[in-house]
């Protein structure tokens, strides 16, 4: 399945890197920072929302936090990718806990409106988005979270410099400066956590946000 994984991820990422955003999948180290807060969980049961599953190597770790009664919904908008998690949750060994899991074959944007998470787990690669669609997705965030709910979300460390060296040109430059700007912003006013995580190609930063911490 490791391999299958790699390879999908491979050919996604070449196929379509501004999607994908990534040239490897996270680690199990990254995948381990991400859950950290659903690992502490101090709640009964728990609704998960996962944002780009990817080959599935955060949802994994977050299957090891689910028991019976616990609920995740994965979106993920590459149908090889959705495809491949669908597979691993009905074979792979990691995924055979006695929570419901789904694979919603989406973007995000179309999660349904009417669902109340207690965590979101977002391997989304904003850089690559437009400022507009980063801001709405969090507000997407914030709508889909319980009261106290914990959004997680990664960075990869010095991805926004590099991105605007290779960028070359100015609109290009200027989009990734806006996205930056709009995740400080949210990162500014909610986060209460962050963590380095080197062992990771490339190196991220994990970001642990609450909404309710500051009223607007
Ligand atoms: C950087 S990869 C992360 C994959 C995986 N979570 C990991 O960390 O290894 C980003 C993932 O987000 C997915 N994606 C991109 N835009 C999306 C969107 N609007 N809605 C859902 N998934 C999206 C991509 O297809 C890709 O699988």
């Amino acid at each position: 399945m490791h391999l299958k994984a790699n390879r999908i991820f491979l050919e996604s990422a070449t196929r379509d890197f501004k999607r994908t955003g990534a040239v490897a999948p996270s680690s199990r180290a990254l995948a381990e920072a991400m859950t950290r807060e659903l690992a502490r969980r101090d709640r009964g049961t728990v609704s998960v929302l996962e944002a780009g599953g990817g080959t599935g190597s955060i949802t994994r770790e977050i299957a090891r936090h689910l028991s019976h009664g616990d609920h995740l919904d994965v979106y993920e908008i590459n149908s090889a990718f959705a495809w491949l998690i669908g597979q691993r949750l009905r074979e792979d060994e990691a995924f055979r806990v006695e929570a419901t899991m789904r694979v919603h074959n989406h973007a995000i944007e179309n999660v349904e409106r009417a669902r109340r998470y207690d965590f979101v787990i977002s391997g989304l690669p904003f850089n690559n988005f437009e400022p507009e669609t980063v801001r709405e997705i969090f507000e997407i965030f914030r709508r889909v979270l319980k009261p106290g709910g914990i959004c997680s979300f990664y960075e990869y460390i010095f991805a926004r410099g590099a991105a605007k060296i290779i960028a070359g040109k100015p609109a290009e430059r200027e989009r990734v400066d806006g996205v930056g700007r709009v995740v400080k912003k949210y990162v500014n006013r909610y986060e209460y956590r962050r963590e380095i995580v080197l062992r990771n190609l490339p190196p991220a930063l994990v970001h642990h946000i609450r909404f309710d911490l500051w009223s607007d």
